[in-house]
């Protein structure tokens, strides 16, 4: 008999498939009780208290210990510090996402990338307000699915965020960042450039990363 897929199969397919060389992904339904997949330390540095954002941080975490212990670093904390910005030990760029039922992570050694950035969303239509905030003229939707293109969108400029804010320490607004989705391209206000790729099925997912060529 064959086995049903697990929800995260199909997701891990495509977000390996967007990944550059080098860079480890993956995912996890998040699940009851993920945040005791914290170690005391990042638990400690996590502020919220509500028990879901626990859950997804957790999951996130679980994730992202399972592929640096795929590259020989067993038991590492990965902590949150006070700018949300999660810490990686030294020689590993990597990034953490989560939305209300799936999270993802993605590390690589830093080198050929300096830096990494994800974010996950569900595949449905962003609300017109959310679009209105989200896009400026600057933005080039291109041949991206229509009906997805401003969640695509959200999702980038989230991902961009997190691959620059390590580099550059500057929050961005949404207008601070202009993307061409076909070119898999994006600049910062601060003149950052970054490259990404994403995927649609069974979920949006994003992956910004910085060329260390590029700093
Ligand atoms: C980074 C940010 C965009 C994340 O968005 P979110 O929808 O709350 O949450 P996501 O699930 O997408 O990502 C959460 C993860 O982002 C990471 N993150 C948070 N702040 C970060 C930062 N400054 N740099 C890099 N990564 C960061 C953390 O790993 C976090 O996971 P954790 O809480 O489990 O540690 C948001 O927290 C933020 O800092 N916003 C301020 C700037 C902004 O919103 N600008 C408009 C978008 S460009």
């Amino acid at each position: 008999m064959t086995r049903p897929p697990s929800p995260e199969g199909a997701l891990i397919e495509a977000i390996a498939a967007i990944a550059p060389g080098g860079v480890r992904t993956g995912c996890r339904l998040i699940r009851e009780a993920d945040e005791t997949h914290l170690t005391p330390e990042e638990a400690r540095s996590i502020p919220a208290r509500q028990p879901a954002i626990r859950r997804a941080s957790g999951a996130a975490r679980w994730i992202a210990h399972g592929l640096l212990a795929d590259i020989g670093m067993s038991g590492v904390a990965i902590s949150r510090a006070p700018s949300g910005a999660p810490l990686w030990p030294a020689g590993i760029t990597g990034s953490l996402a989560h939305d209300d039922e799936m999270a993802v992570a993605a590390v690589a050694p830093v080198g050929r990338i300096a830096s990494l950035g994800i974010d996950v969303e569900p595949a449905q239509p962003l609300p017109d307000d959310i679009f209105a905030i989200v896009s400026t003229s600057a933005d080039r939707i291109g041949t991206a699915d229509r009906r997805l293109a401003g969640r695509i969108l959200f999702c980038a400029k989230e991902a961009v965020y997190k691959a620059a804010y390590p580099l550059d320490r500057q929050i961005l607004g949404y207008e601070d960042i202009a993307v061409d989705l076909d070119a898999g391209r994006a600049t910062t206000k601060t003149g950052r450039k970054v490259s990404l790729g994403y995927c649609i099925v069974p979920r949006i997912v994003v992956l910004a990363f910085v060329d260390g060529d590029d700093l």
